[in-house]
């Protein structure tokens, strides 16, 4: 390993995440190499990419124009996805979420020199299982973004048993500079600790909508206008602070209790899965999205959130 400083990162993978984390290491001034394996879902990720920056245009968003971060950026199709990383200092795979096609990636990338940091997007495997074996485990470990990657600022760095403090250090440092968040996860765990406390709150929103106790719509408001309003800005280490950790304890010990303790998705989810009602992909889910196309749909939502990077960038610096 070495302390060189990464200016090249190649990101494998042109889909719903690679596209945001390209955009992130372009626009910090870095050479990006964007590798798909088929020309159509490069040209679709490149247009993508410039839709992106033309919004974070709109907003404000922006350091330089989006052509000068576009011409950072090399878009690269083919099979052989190794050769194509040839040069770069960090790899970021984000492919899909399937053992079996991420493995062979790792595996070929084991080849590549030592200094070079090699990474998965990987939503719930951990990098003991993705990694397991391979000569170089050491170089390698998560980097966990969240959707939309181009817009949420936290990103985990979650390692296997074998991966240097420097590594975790160099990556730190990379993400710091492409404008993100990074926290590092501890131990190895399955949901690394976000999706640990987002499925913690869905079991008991699940729980409160299949016994009646409140609407999709009020649930929305209620946890947008108190808990979600206050954790945008306050953590809930913070909050607890705020609130007093012994009425935080009696609270604790007095819900806790009452809480859902479900293993499984709740019923009244699954029922909606079974009829297609999957959210904005199929036009319907809570809400009822029919008359908008995906791309209304998702720019409005993109719009809200780039108000909210906004004012998390103005808070934060
Ligand atoms: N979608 C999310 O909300 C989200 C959030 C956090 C993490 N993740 C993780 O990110 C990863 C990618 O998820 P996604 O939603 O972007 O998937 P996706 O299906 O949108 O994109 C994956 C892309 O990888 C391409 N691909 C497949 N094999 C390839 C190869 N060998 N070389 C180059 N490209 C290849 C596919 O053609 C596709 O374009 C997964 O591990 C997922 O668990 C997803």
């Amino acid at each position: 390993m070495s302390n060189k400083e990464i200016k090249t990162v190649a990101v494998i993978g042109t889909g719903t995440m690679g596209v945001g984390i390209v955009q992130g290491f372009a626009e910090a001034g870095l050479a990006v190499k964007m590798i798909a394996r088929r020309q159509e879902s490069l040209d679709q990720g490149v247009a993508l990419l410039k839709a992106n920056l033309a919004l974070f245009k709109e907003f404000n968003l922006l350091k330089e124009a989006p052509e000068a971060i576009l011409a950072r950026v090399e878009p690269i199709a083919t099979t052989d996805q190794a050769a194509a990383c040839k040069g770069a200092d960090f790899v970021l795979e984000t492919i899909q979420e399937v053992y079996d096609m991420k493995r062979p990636i790792f595996e070929a990338l084991d080849a590549m020199p030592e200094d070079v940091i090699i990474a998965s997007n990987t939503s719930s495997m951990t990098m003991d299982k993705l990694t397991d074996g391979l000569k170089t485990q050491h170089r390698m470990l998560g980097v966990h973004y969240f959707n939309p990657a181009h817009i949420i600022p936290a990103v985990e760095i979650h390692k296997n048993a074998k991966t240097t403090q420097e590594a975790v250090d160099r990556t730190k440092a990379l993400l710091l500079k492409a404008g993100k968040k990074p926290v590092v996860v501890l131990k190895s765990l399955p949901g690394f600790i976000i999706n640990r406390l987002t499925g913690a709150m869905e079991r008991e929103v699940d729980n409160l909508l299949d016994n009646g106790v409140v609407t999709p719509e009020d649930l929305d408001i209620a946890v947008r206008a108190s808990y979600g309003f206050r954790l945008a800005n306050l953590g809930p280490m913070e909050a607890e602070d705020m609130i007093g950790l012994d009425t935080a304890a009696r609270v604790s010990g007095n819900v806790f209790k009452v809480l859902s303790n479900a293993t499984e998705a709740s019923p009244d989810l699954i029922k909606k899965v079974e009829r297609g009602e999957l959210g904005i992909k199929s036009g319907k889910g809570w809400y009822d999205y029919s008359g908008q196309t995906r791309e209304q749909v998702n720019d409005k939502i993109n719009r809200r959130l780039l108000k909210q990077l906004a004012l998390f960038r103005s808070v934060e610096n």
